[in-house]
């Protein structure tokens, strides 16, 4: 059985993708600071893998930490899902994001070189494609950002390419995710962001269970059918089955990759407010409100070269991605108050 080292690994996106890793055979080691998430991922996780797997609360640029941790297990791969996610603290904090996303990475590589770990899941987005404006956006396409979170990918993007060009042999795939949502079926896990969400769906979630008064739509005035902006919502255990998929590429291939997670399929904030509503006979009400800064019209992925390298396509569609997670959203209220 491959072991695998998951950074980042009480998020939303890496303790989605443990389930999927444990479902595919292989075994985790995870690691987490516990800066955006909180230590009962890891009960509750536990409880869906069925299985005690090891946790260590550690920062990934703590290195004698980290060459602790694979000092004492045999690590065949990581996945690197550890880093700041929010745009707009990036703009206030731009040192944060980069100590934090590119010094940690860093660090972090520096280890794993030492240890002669050369497979590694790196976790880019969508957001290195800044505000280019193809319908649907594939892998070739220029890459900028107007904000340190987005300058924070592109610059370890180089650096892994770099290091891919050494002829150390590093093995690594690169995975730009859209707009991921949803949640384990369990109900178990989700995405449950510390302090106040600034991503759609946690906000819908959070106005539909009476937490939050209102959402915010941030323009009607977008050139979309209904003013209001377009993503490519990408359900979180899709995203995690990629990460599999991409493993086991990396596993049998010699060579690494650069790819989209997304659906390839937009849909607008309106879209998502009334789908959410119908699946879950809930109110979710809104107002709109200016433009966000930064925001983008419509922002949907080219999602054929994964298909086309690792036989990875999206299965599952917007209603169940909602289903999900006011499934989440409800257990969450139970489960935490
Ligand atoms: P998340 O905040 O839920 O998870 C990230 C986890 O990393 C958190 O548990 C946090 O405590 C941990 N972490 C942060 N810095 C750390 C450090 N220095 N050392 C150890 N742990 C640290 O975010 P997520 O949505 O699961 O995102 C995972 C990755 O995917 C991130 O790199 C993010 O930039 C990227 N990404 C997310 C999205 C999205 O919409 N969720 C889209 C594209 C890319
Ligand atoms: C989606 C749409 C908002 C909240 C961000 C990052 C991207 C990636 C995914 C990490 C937009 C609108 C939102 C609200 C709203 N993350 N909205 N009211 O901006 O597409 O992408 O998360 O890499 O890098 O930029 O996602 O969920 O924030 O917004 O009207 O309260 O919902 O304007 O059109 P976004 P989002």
């Amino acid at each position: 059985m491959k072991t695998i080292l998951v950074t980042g690994a009480s998020g939303y996106i890496g303790s989605h993708t443990i389930t999927a890793l444990y479902e595919a055979g292989y075994d985790v080691v995870a690691i987490d600071n516990l800066c955006n998430s909180s230590e009962t991922v890891t009960d509750r996780l536990r409880k869906i893998v069925g299985f005690n797997f090891p946790f260590y609360e550690i920062d990934v640029r703590d290195s004698s930490s980290v060459r602790s941790v694979i000092t004492k297990h045999k690590i065949d791969a990581a996945i690197h899902f550890a880093g700041l996610k929010s745009v707009s603290e990036s703009v206030l904090q731009p040192l944060k994001y980069y100590d934090n996303n590119v010094a940690g990475t860093i660090a972090f590589l520096q280890v794993l070189y030492s240890y002669g770990v050369k497979r590694l899941v790196f976790s880019s987005s969508a957001t290195v494609y800044g505000d280019f404006k193809d319908v649907l956006i594939s892998e070739t396409a220029p890459l900028q950002s107007a904000h340190s979170y987005g300058m924070s990918k592109i610059v370890v993007e180089k650096i892994l390419g770099d290091i891919s060009n050494t002829g150390e042999k590093w093995n690594i795939g690169i995975l730009r995710y859209f707009n991921p949502i949803g949640a384990h079926k369990s109900g178990l896990i989700g995405d449950n962001p510390k302090g106040i969400p600034s991503n759609l769906i946690p906000c819908v979630a959070r106005v539909a269970s009476g937490q939050h008064g209102k959402l915010l739509i941030f323009g009607n005035d977008w050139s979309t059918p209904d003013g209001t902006a377009i993503r490519d919502y990408i359900h979180v255990m899709d995203v995690a089955r990629g990460h599999i998929l991409a493993l086991n590429y990396l596993f049998s291939n010699d060579s690494g990759f650069t790819v989209n997670l997304g659906t390839g399929r937009g849909y607008s904030v309106l879209e998502v407010v009334k789908t959410f509503e119908r699946v879950n006979n809930c109110y979710v009400p809104y107002e709109f409100t200016s433009r966000r800064n930064g925001d983008v019209a419509i922002c949907c992925a080219d999602a054929t070269l994964a298909k086309k390298l690792f036989g990875w396509e999206s299965s599952i569609d917007l209603d169940t991605m909602c289903r999900d997670v006011w499934r989440w959203q409800t257990n969450v209220i139970n489960m935490e108050g």
